[in-house]
């Protein structure tokens, strides 16, 4: 069976996850980002290539980076931006996610921005397209429930290439609730078919899937031990929305042990990053000393994601 997310060229079709994307794509939508970022520099506002192309936003969860990126990506690219107010839509009303679907294709839209609390819904919506005829529609996968959040990881990737140059000498950590985080597994994918050598986790059991070592990753229980000799931490925000029954004795407990602060961070290279997709907290997850020290490029992923949501919707328009 083809992957759904390529064409018969083997062209992006849809963006749903980055679990099996050669490294070649995903080195040509990282390469095809960095002009966009030239461009966003030398304040050239807008470009043609999705004049005349409806991207509909459709968010049923929360978000103020993802959203709003999107938003802005589509416009710079001179597109119609449709935001869906999900609460007052028709789905509050009882109607399915895919008759919202059918009536928003026959609103002539050419591509699909979703973010669902359920994982494998753009999934659902890119095969339901495919089964009535209406696949010249794109769907991109903006976080669905703990499965992927592909931008964010290419997004995330940029950030590394940016201040790493190359991903075949570095260590990386991944830190915190990896259970429940979508932005985790498409770290882990990107990360080890880019040629990362060593993609460590770090948390405690409870927050770490079973079997994550198939991944490709190395598992630390203590942070300090995990974040030794690292180039990147990737830290992660806790998921309480996700998380069934007492997985944590508490906040102040977790951030005792794996909360980032300047003086774990010292194990690390001295001329390591800090990353965090974001949004974050503040003194459960990360210490503000980190969250707005010199290491910290938190602030840069997010324009960076502008560059990048630019690159993927050119790129499944054809462009
Ligand atoms: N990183 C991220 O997905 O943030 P938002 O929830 O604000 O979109």
């Amino acid at each position: 069976m083809r992957n759904l997310q390529l064409n018969s060229h083997g062209e992006l079709q849809h963006l749903l996850t980055i679990e099996g994307l050669s490294r070649e794509m995903l080195i040509a939508i990282l390469d095809a980002a960095a002009p966009f970022t030239e461009v966003a520099e030398r304040e050239v506002k807008k470009l043609p290539l999705l004049r005349g192309k409806s991207v509909f936003n459709l968010f049923f969860e929360p978000s103020t980076r993802t959203r709003t990126t999107f938003e802005i990506a589509a416009k710079r690219l001179s597109a119609d931006v449709i935001n869906l107010n999900i609460d007052a839509s028709s789905t509050s009303k009882g109607e399915t996610l895919l008759d919202t679907v059918d009536n928003l294709a026959a609103m002539q839209a050419d591509m699909f921005v979703v973010r669902h609390g359920s994982s494998g819904a753009p999934h659902l919506i890119a095969e339901h397209l495919l089964a009535t005829g209406s696949d010249h529609i794109h769907v991109v996968n903006a976080g669905d429930g703990r499965h992927a959040h592909p931008t964010q990881g290419l997004l995330d990737m940029y950030t590394i290439r940016n201040y790493k140059k190359d991903f075949t000498g570095l260590t990386v950590a991944i830190v915190g609730d990896i259970l429940h985080s979508r932005v985790a597994r498409s770290q882990i994918h990107a990360l080890t078919t880019l040629g990362v050598p060593e993609v460590r986790v770090i948390g405690p059991k409870t927050l770490l899937p079973t079997s994550v070592e198939r991944l490709g990753v190395r598992v630390f229980h203590d942070m300090r031990e995990g974040l030794r000799g690292v180039d990147v931490v990737m830290m992660l925000r806790l998921q309480n929305e996700r998380m069934q029954g007492a997985l944590l004795p508490s906040p102040q407990e977790f951030f005792k042990s794996y909360g980032l602060t300047l003086e774990k961070l010292a194990l690390a290279k001295p001329d390591a990053i800090v990353m965090h997709p974001g949004p974050m907290n503040r003194g459960i997850e990360i210490d503000s000393a980190v969250a707005d020290g010199p290491h910290a490029v938190i602030l840069p992923q997010v324009t960076f994601g502008i560059a990048v949501r630019m690159a993927v919707m050119s790129m499944l328009a054809g462009g």
